[in-house]
């Protein structure tokens, strides 16, 4: 028995989806952790594109999926998500996908105020989603928060809701919006309740069915630079990304992890506000961004793109214990003639191997780079290492001793086949 997570190690969109489609044909089932319909997984199969949200990945291989108790579930995005890869094809029903029942909900004023505090913070704004998982998750923290299990009795829910309004009619109020009454959010969620009761289990029935699989694969969504704790506060999203979260939002224990494997793009992007050492402003940067189809899969946003920062990917290495990467979007710098890797930051002429927590020093960063010639010979579509240019091949190799790790998949296009593999992931 394995059980692998999969972790986004940069600001996200760093191929996610592509690999745990990829790999998902070695495992039992495809569990989501963290997170919400704020992340945008792309799996492409020949000519059809699937763009995954809130349903773990292996839904589209037919995998059993779970959302876990570490998700928040917008009920209303859920089956929107659901009716458009069953029109797609894809199969999914009660037996295909469970949801842990002490899983939060999203409402439609959670967007709302997600949105409402954005546009208050004007050119401060975090750019979030805006799809209400900051409110959601203040709301499960702060003890307010509905849960699935809740909606199952009437008097209960309603109890609930009342004294989860109270909270957010007095923050309404001071942002010059209405009041909200307990019978317009249950007229909102009683059209699909008891169909999203149909899809959720007791979290223990849930470790139950767990313990009983193989090999699990745990699929991370945005990325370690993004973790509330440990990212680049407060330009980050409400969960806790790294590997230690599996645990937390999945129904498992610790020592049901078996592995980790880090995803990291070949450069970086971020989606939104937020410091960005090796930012490219220029034409390199227009070039990724175009290259790579850098758009955001949620919010069709541009992504702001950069070199490879090793700086930043060190420490959610360490705290992921992350030995092995998948590289994906190598292809993507096929035609640059140098390519640039972050080595150390200066600031203030000290040497830094690691980014500040302190937000005052981020404007002064001086990126410390090393170059490197580019191959500029086309990869797309290489299947194995021994078909990558040399110059392709020590890239790599510069990345695996920069951040001590070993890369076990090489990624050289979004197709599920484009892919290189070094080592089977489960063999060790
Ligand atoms: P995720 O959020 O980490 O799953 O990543 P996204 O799906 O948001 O963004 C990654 C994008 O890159 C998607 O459009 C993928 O189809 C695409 N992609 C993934 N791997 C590769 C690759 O190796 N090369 C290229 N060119 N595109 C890739
Ligand atoms: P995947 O899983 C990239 C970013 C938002 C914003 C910040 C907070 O596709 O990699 P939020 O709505 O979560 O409160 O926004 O986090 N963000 C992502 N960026 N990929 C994602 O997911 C993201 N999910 C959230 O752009 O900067
Ligand atoms: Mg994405």
């Amino acid at each position: 028995m394995t059980n692998v997570a999969i972790i986004g190690l940069q600001w996200g969109d760093e191929g996610k989806g592509k690999i745990v489609d990829f790999l998902a044909s070695k495992f039992d089932a495809v569990i989501r952790f963290q997170g919400g319909h704020n992340a945008g997984h792309t799996i492409k199969i020949d000519e059809k594109v699937y763009k995954l949200n809130l349903l773990p990945s292996g839904i589209v291989s037919n995998k059993f999926s779970v959302i876990g108790s570490g998700v928040v579930v917008d009920p209303v995005a859920l089956f929107n998500e659901i009716d458009k890869l069953k029109a797609a094809g894809i199969e999914i029903n009660p037996s295909k996908l469970v949801i842990a029942d002490n899983a939060c909900l999203i409402f439609s004023f959670h967007n709302q105020l997600d949105q409402l505090l954005e546009a208050q913070k004007q050119e401060k704004k975090i750019g979030t989603t805006g799809r209400g998982i900051g409110p959601a998750y203040e709301d499960k923290v702060g003890r307010r928060a509905i849960r699935i299990c809740d909606l199952k009795d009437e008097n209960n829910l309603k109890e609930r809701l009342e004294n989860l309004l109270f909270y957010h009619n007095l923050l309404r109020r001071s942002l010059g919006v209405e009041d909200l009454s307990v019978a317009q959010i249950i007229a909102e969620i009683n059209p699909i309740r008891e169909k999203l009761l149909s899809y959720t289990k007791p979290s223990s029935e849930i470790t139950k069915i767990l313990k009983g699989l193989k090999n699990i694969m745990f699929e991370g969504a945005q990325g370690a630079l993004l973790d509330v704790n440990f990212g680049t506060y407060p330009f980050v999203t409400s969960s806790n990304i790294l590997s230690g979260q599996v645990a937390l939002g999945s129904c498992v224990g610790i020592k049901d992890l078996d592995k980790t494997i880090g995803i990291l793009k070949a450069y970086i992007t971020r989606v939104g506000s937020g410091p960005f050492p090796t930012e490219l402003t220029d034409e390199t940067g227009d070039f990724l961004r175009i290259e790579g189809h850098e758009f955001g899969t949620v919010t069709g946003r541009n992504r702001r793109c950069g070199w490879f920062d090793a700086v930043l990917v060190k420490q959610a290495i360490d705290l992921s214990s992350v030995k092995e990467i998948a590289l994906t979007k190598l292809d993507v710098l096929d035609k640059l003639d140098k390519i640039k890797i972050c080595v150390g930051y200066k600031i203030d002429g000290q040497d830094y191997d690691y980014l500040p927590s302190d937000i005052s020093l981020w404007p002064k960063i001086k990126p410390i780079y090393e170059e490197i010639e580019g191959w500029q010979e086309s990869t797309i579509g290489t299947k194995s290492i021994k078909e990558l240019p040399i110059k392709a091949q020590n890239y790599i190799k510069k990345i695996e001793g920069l951040c001590n790790v070993k890369a076990t998949i090489i990624s050289t296009g979004p197709q599920r086949d484009q892919t290189i593999v070094l080592e089977d992931i489960l063999s060790n």
